[in-house]
């Protein structure tokens, strides 16, 4: 079964051909950094309207690269939230039209639940259950993962995102929109141990997070020093980075241990973060623990996930399938 994947949740509009869940015939991002850069943050109005320039050329590119044409497509997956409204319609609406003139079926796809089963696009990939940890710019979450379509959530941020907060931090020291890359590239050339920020663990025995006490610590910090902090741009970005890899890494591994699951994966746009893929695969390995990580390409939006969550929904029938009078939903769904 051909899936086309569409994704335009926030600043990214995407598409992909996936055959059976598993072959990525076709993947294509469409990102607009540059858009948003200026402003430090995804404008939502800007982001609507360059989805809806982009969403036909994109989605012409997918097909074009999987060397198929419309009719060939047995299916269309869809993001249906959550996200920003105005963005996730023009996708969304895309893809119904697509499959009303084509007269096939369509899902809707949770956008967490796509990143969750990016993890099966490569192999190897894990066998149920196992525990997740999705960390991008809008969640962080953990989950108990029974089967593609059963997803437990065990726990989330109270306030920021992980990424979120990359992102505010980065946007603090000057370093434009968005700030996990530049921070992780900036830490490079800092010490971890010069600035000590906190660690919130909060409960150390559940699986919740809150990441917007550690960003107010670094903004205190600048205030503090507002003569030379300019000079320790890197000691700043990797004191910050160590916080939040200490603490998404012993978070994960008790949530394993609490769970007895042998199987973790991490995914989502900070799961591309090079020192938490290290961090938590030495931890884990310690524990005698596997972790699967989904390569730097499938941790970003993308719509080839969605196209494989799509094809789990359509293939044991666990989604109704798509009805025209469906909506987008932009806040997550509790699980
Ligand atoms: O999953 P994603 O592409 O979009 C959402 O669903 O939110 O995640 C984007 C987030 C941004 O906050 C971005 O700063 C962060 O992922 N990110 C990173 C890295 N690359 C992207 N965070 C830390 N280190 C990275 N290398
Ligand atoms: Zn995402």
């Amino acid at each position: 079964m051909k899936i086309l994947g569409i994704e335009s949740s926030c600043d990214e509009t995407a598409a992909a051909v996936v055959e059976d869940g598993v072959r990525i015939l076709s993947s294509v991002v469409s990102s607009q950094v540059a858009v948003h850069h200026p402003y430090g943050g995804v404008v939502p109005e800007l982001a609507s309207r360059k989805h809806i320039e982009k969403i036909v050329p994109v989605v012409t590119e997918a097909l074009a690269s999987a060397g198929i044409d419309a009719g060939q497509v047995d299916a269309v997956a869809v993001t249906q939230g959550p996200g920003l409204v105005g963005a996730l319609l023009v996708g969304f609406c895309f893809g119904k039209s697509f499959a009303y003139a084509l007269d096939i079926p369509w899902v809707g796809v949770d956008h967490l639940e796509g990143h969750i089963n990016s993890v099966f696009l490569e192999s190897p990939c894990p066998d149920f259950p196992f525990i997740a940890l999705l960390a991008s710019g809008g969640h962080t979450n953990m989950y108990y993962v029974s089967s593609h379509t059963r997803i437990e959530c065990l726990g989330q941020t109270f306030d920021d995102a992980a990424g979120e907060a990359f992102d505010k931090v980065a946007k603090m020291i000057g370093l434009g929109y968005p700030g996990g890359k530049v921070i992780a590239d900036l830490a490079k050339n800092g010490d971890p141990e010069k600035i000590q920020f906190p660690r919130p663990y909060l409960d150390k025995a559940e699986f919740n997070f809150s990441f917007s006490g550690l960003k107010s610590a670094v903004n205190r910090y600048i205030q503090t020093h507002p003569d030379d902090y300019k000079d320790q741009v890197a000691d700043i970005a990797a004191g910050f980075q160590a916080s939040v890899v200490d603490v998404l890494t012993y978070k994960i591994i008790s949530a394993a241990k609490a769970k007895k699951c042998q199987q973790v994966a991490m995914v989502g746009g900070v799961a591309a973060n090079q020192h938490l893929r290290d961090h938590v695969t030495a931890a884990a390995h310690k524990e005698d623990i596997t972790v699967f990580l989904p390569s730097v390409e499938l941790c970003g939006d993308n719509a080839a996930m969605i196209a494989a969550s799509g094809y789990y929904y359509l293939k044991d029938n666990s989604r109704p399938a798509g009805t025209f009078d469906m909506d987008v939903y932009s806040r997550a769904k509790r699980k």
